[in-house]
């Protein structure tokens, strides 16, 4: 089993690294592989709406999105922290969903997501919704916790004071491993679920 982790604050060793290393610990007791990214300090451009990923099944702008693409596909799971900004979460890391979720065409059906957001005070459940809904489009069930995925702090490590959101995380990750050992056992007994040519209606007359 593989979860790809994903930091989505500039700062590496931040609050929002912080929590992701408490579920992360979870993941290494249970033996699950784990690619660990930092996203967030990086400069990624948004989707410009060329739509040539619907060819070429990558992005056109050859960056880290191109580079995790294959991660992304071989993972049972995939967990994204991030900080909270402006009551949503942090532009890079949004640009860097975007273009992943777009570009990849392969089927993500049953890889288990996990959002997780970090705050100083306000705009968590807001960030956390956003989060969630890129996992919600795909046919990705998501894990949940003893509350939302949300954990408190402002200056580096002052996560560590919020001992509810830390054991927030932990029975997270816990939660996650059973998801996903569950539908690995799912998927062999009854195969993926069916599914029907996708209708795409833009508009209702
Ligand atoms: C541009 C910016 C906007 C922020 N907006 C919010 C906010 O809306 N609500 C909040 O509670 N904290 C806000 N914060 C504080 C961060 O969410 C908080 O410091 C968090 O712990 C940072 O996580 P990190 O250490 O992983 O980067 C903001 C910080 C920055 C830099």
């Amino acid at each position: 089993m593989k979860i790809l982790m994903i930091n989505g604050s500039p700062h590496a060793q931040g609050n929002t690294a912080r929590a992701l290393e408490e579920m992360k610990q979870i993941f290494e007791r249970e033996g699950i592989e784990i690619e660990y990214v930092h996203v967030g300090g990086r400069d990624i451009r948004g989707c410009t709406g060329c739509s040539a990923c619907f060819k070429t099944k990558k992005c056109v702008i050859d960056d880290i999105v191109n580079e995790l693409a294959s991660v992304f596909e071989e993972c049972d799971g995939m967990v994204v922290g991030s900080p909270v900004y402006y009551a949503a979460p942090n532009g890079a890391l949004l640009a860097f969903l975007n273009r992943l979720f777009y570009s990849t065409k392969f089927d993500k059906r049953m890889k288990v997501g996990a959002g997780i957001v970090v705050a100083r005070r306000g705009g968590c459940t807001a960030s956390f919704d956003v989060l969630n809904k890129y996992f919600t489009i795909s046919g990705m069930p998501v894990a949940s916790s003893q509350y939302w995925n949300i954990a408190h702090g402002a200056l580096p490590s002052q996560v560590e004071e919020d001992a509810e959101g830390l054991q927030t995380m932990r029975t997270l990750a816990n939660n996650m491993v059973f998801l996903m050992k569950s539908i690995a056992l799912g998927k062999e007994k009854y195969g993926l679920p069916e599914t029907e040519k996708p209708a795409r209606t833009n508009f209702v007359r």
